[in-house]
């Protein structure tokens, strides 16, 4: 009889390393990938925006949540993280409540696309080109002018840039270019 027991170990063993490939990467398809920002470059990211007390600062795609944190302890401003994956967004929940940010740090469960960004001061993004593009429209119709929008790494299509550093570029929404 076929001995399919070589085929069944090799499934399991490959098994754990496709569960973790396919949970980092899966939201490719929705807007970016799992990658973190760097510390230095986030940072960065809030000084180029120049983010104060009173902003409210939105991750979209907040990842690990370091973004928010870093916005709610280190800026003391108050953030709000958005993410589409659950591991990912439980993550977040749980680091929140263990550096005790509940009352200034807000962690949506959702679709970046789906959900109301009018009650941002500063949107901070890391995200690919395609989601950039689609983002734009949504934030003409629903942004505040003024609101400040830092990009990691990729570039606006159409909103004009302000200023820029080695890894980031902010972008007035509803300057003169915006509309
Ligand atoms: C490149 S990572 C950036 C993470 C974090 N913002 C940072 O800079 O460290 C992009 C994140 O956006 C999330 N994401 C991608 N598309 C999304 C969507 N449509 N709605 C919500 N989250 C999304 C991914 O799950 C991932 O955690």
């Amino acid at each position: 009889m076929f001995d399919f027991s070589g085929y069944v170990q090799s499934y399991l063993n490959t098994l754990p390393l496709l569960l973790i490939v396919v949970s980092l990467y899966w939201t490719v398809m929705v807007g970016a990938p799992w990658l973190p920002s760097s510390m230095k470059t986030v940072h960065q990211m809030m000084k180029l925006a120049e983010v104060k007390p009173d902003d409210v600062v939105y991750d979209l795609g907040c990842g690990d949540g370091r973004i928010v944190l870093i916005a709610s302890m280190c800026y003391h401003a108050r953030a709000v993280g958005i993410e589409i994956d659950p591991l990912r967004y439980l993550w977040c929940q749980l680091l929140v409540t263990i550096f005790f940010q509940r009352k200034r740090v807000r962690i949506i469960f959702g679709n970046i696309f789906k959900q109301d960004l009018g009650k941002a001061d500063v949107i901070m993004c890391y995200l690919m080109p395609g989601a950039l593009q689609k983002l734009e429209t949504k934030f003409k119709q629903e942004l505040r002018p003024g609101t400040r929008v830092v990009s990691n790494k990729f570039a606006f299509p159409t909103l004009i840039k302000i200023r820029e550093d080695e890894n980031s570029r902010l972008y007035l929404v509803h300057s003169d270019d915006g509309k």
